[in-house]
């Protein structure tokens, strides 16, 4: 299972990457505005100071919706580091564009995805990843990682090679049932990492070999 982190925040991005287990990076509009990350420019600039701090793959989102848009912003995302994945909303356009960018041999992220159809459009368009937003359908009483089951079958039944991405990741127990489960990739905060990590037991025992140890040293 690879672990992507969903900030653009570049520390804890940094403090992901150095614990030695981040796989890649998923970024949104929304992250950018709430690094204070504004402008064409500076947006493209945050992408590949992200890029340089980590070895895989990082989403790009485009803002157009429209078709020729998608494609022209996509590619100049795409020019941008060869770590970049164009990430598209799941409307028609985007589904044409994710078809576009997949014939070309540039990896797409198909995001926004709510619903299994949504999910097999997806892979029927040849996208990298597909990202069901899990957390959100909890939001509104939906089990987000029924999705996840329902998606992974459906991939297991053809064989599809488009990698389920879980987003909209809260909290450890999602990464942990999104594994059981067998989605391919989650993203979620540096907090639902790290939360991994947790357990008084370790943190108990690890108090008496310590303790123990200073009584004969
Ligand atoms: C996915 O790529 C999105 O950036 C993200 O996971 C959305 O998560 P949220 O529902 O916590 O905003």
């Amino acid at each position: 299972m690879k672990f992507f982190i969903d900030t653009a925040n570049l520390d804890q991005i940094r403090d992901a990457q150095n614990l030695g287990v981040l796989d890649g990076v998923t970024t949104n509009p929304s992250l950018m505005a709430k690094e204070g990350i504004t402008g064409r420019e500076n947006i493209l600039k945050h992408y590949v100071a992200i890029c340089n701090i980590v070895d895989g793959d990082v989403s790009a989102e485009v803002i157009a919706t429209d078709y020729d848009g998608m494609v022209k912003e996509g590619e100049e995302l795409a020019g941008l580091h060869d770590q970049i994945v164009v990430k598209l909303p799941m409307i028609k356009e985007g589904v044409k564009a994710a078809k576009y960018f997949s014939d070309k041999g540039i990896k797409t992220n198909v995001t926004l995805v709510f619903s299994a159809g949504q999910a097999l459009l997806a892979a029927k368009a040849g996208a990298t990843y597909v990202s069901p937003f899990i957390g959100r359908l909890d939001d509104v009483s939906t089990d987000g990682l029924n999705l996840i089951a329902e998606i992974r079958q459906i991939y297991n039944n053809y064989g599809f090679s488009t990698q389920i991405l879980a987003a909209s990741v809260r909290h450890t127990m999602h990464v942990i049932d999104c594994a059981k489960i067998g989605a391919d990739v989650m993203t979620g905060p540096l907090s639902s990492i790290e939360g991994l990590l947790n357990h008084p037991l370790t943190d108990i025992g690890l108090a008496k070999f310590l303790a123990d140890y200073k009584k004969g040293n």
